[in-house]
């Protein structure tokens, strides 16, 4: 498989040497990124930049979508979240997932749901999953400007090549493993202040100014981020907000497993009503994660219903 384009370079070319590097190609389940923190190099092009035209427009729009989606797209959005909560900085930030890490790496497979995604179907993932909504048409407006603005912040990347700063830069899970206790400490004395006492996140006029946790409005069982290895990544690298990288690794991971310790809306793949079948099938081997795992005797992945 990896193989594969390769080959098919040097049949179209005939100028490629069997010595050169393999073209870089993705093949997850989900991302791996060494936990390097090599500095990124890349630099997204600054909104000045962006031409006064019909390209111009659609870059304003997809931005647009990308950090008020809720509000702008709520036929597609099921819960309380933008996409700018978890690619912070408008998905321009080294090291939360930025789009211009992202966008040259596509299509790639992904064992998620077993074929090779086109850009448009990953966004579709985070629109099912971290936004617990219905992913708008892949030949939509919306998702042609989703799209036009992540190339466009992806200006003079290569393609096909793992940047530094993509994904959120993997840490490594701590010999002893983690602690919900010791991770409802850190949550209290670090977190609670902007995310709420009980996950819920603030709202100002009926909208979040603060994203939720858990609970109904938050990331579904489905999603990336229900992995405690994947939050503690993202944890790590991102917060508290204004103090990224504060947190020892072994903070990071119990804050991560005390917040998916908590209810939050059910996988939308649930197979036949069933906790233990969808476990099995859907996250048995996906990272370190409690779905369908009993935490004090009671039962993790029932779905949110408050
Ligand atoms: C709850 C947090 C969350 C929200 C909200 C979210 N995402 Fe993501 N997104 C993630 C995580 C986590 C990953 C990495 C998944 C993995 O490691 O498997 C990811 C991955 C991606 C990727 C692929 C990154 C790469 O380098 O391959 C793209 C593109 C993306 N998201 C776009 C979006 C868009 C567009 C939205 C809004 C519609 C959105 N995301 C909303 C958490 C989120
Ligand atoms: C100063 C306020 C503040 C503090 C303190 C803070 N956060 Fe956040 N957090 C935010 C904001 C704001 C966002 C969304 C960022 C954006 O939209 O640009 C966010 C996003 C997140 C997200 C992804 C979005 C979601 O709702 O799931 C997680 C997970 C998260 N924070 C966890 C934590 C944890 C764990 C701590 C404590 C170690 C923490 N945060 C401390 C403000 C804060």
């Amino acid at each position: 498989m990896r193989m594969l384009l390769p080959t098919l370079l040097l049949l179209a070319t005939g100028t490629a040497s069997a010595t050169q590097a393999p073209i870089a190609m993705d093949d997850q389940s989900q991302l791996n990124v060494p936990g390097s923190q090599a500095t990124p190099q890349f630099a997204p092009p600054s909104e000045n930049d962006i031409p006064d035209n019909a390209f111009g427009k659609m870059v304003r729009e997809g931005h647009a979508l990308f950090v008020d989606t809720r509000r702008l797209m709520p036929e597609a959005v099921g819960n309380g979240m933008n996409c700018s909560n978890c690619h912070l900085d408008q998905g321009r930030l080294a090291h939360s997932a930025p789009l211009w890490g992202a966008y040259p790496m596509y299509p790639a497979y992904r064992k998620k749901n077993d074929k090779v995604n086109t850009f448009a179907e990953r966004i579709q993932g985070c629109f099912q999953f971290s936004m617990n909504g219905k992913p708008p048409a892949a030949d939509s407006p919306q998702m042609t400007a989703l799209s036009v603005y992540a190339y466009w912040l992806s200006t003079k990347a290569p393609t096909g090549v793992e940047i530094a700063g993509r994904g959120y830069p993997e840490v490594p899970q701590p010999k002893g493993g983690y602690d919900f206790a010791r991770g409802q400490q850190v949550y209290r004395e670090q977190c609670a202040i902007c995310h709420g006492d009980n996950g819920e996140g603030q709202k100002v006029a009926g909208e979040y100014v603060m994203p939720p946790l858990w609970g109904k409005d938050s990331y579904n069982w489905g999603a990336g981020m229900h992995r405690i290895n994947t939050a503690a990544s993202f944890i790590k690298h991102n917060m508290p907000l204004g103090k990224a990288g504060s947190l020892s690794d072994q903070q990071a991971w119990d804050v991560a497993a005390w917040v998916n310790r908590h209810e939050r809306p059910q996988d939308p793949r649930l197979v036949e009503g069933s906790v233990e079948k969808t476990r099995l099938k859907f996250h048995a081997n996906d990272g370190i994660n409690l779905y369908g795992q009993k935490v004090e005797g009671v039962l993790i992945g029932q779905g949110s219903g408050n």
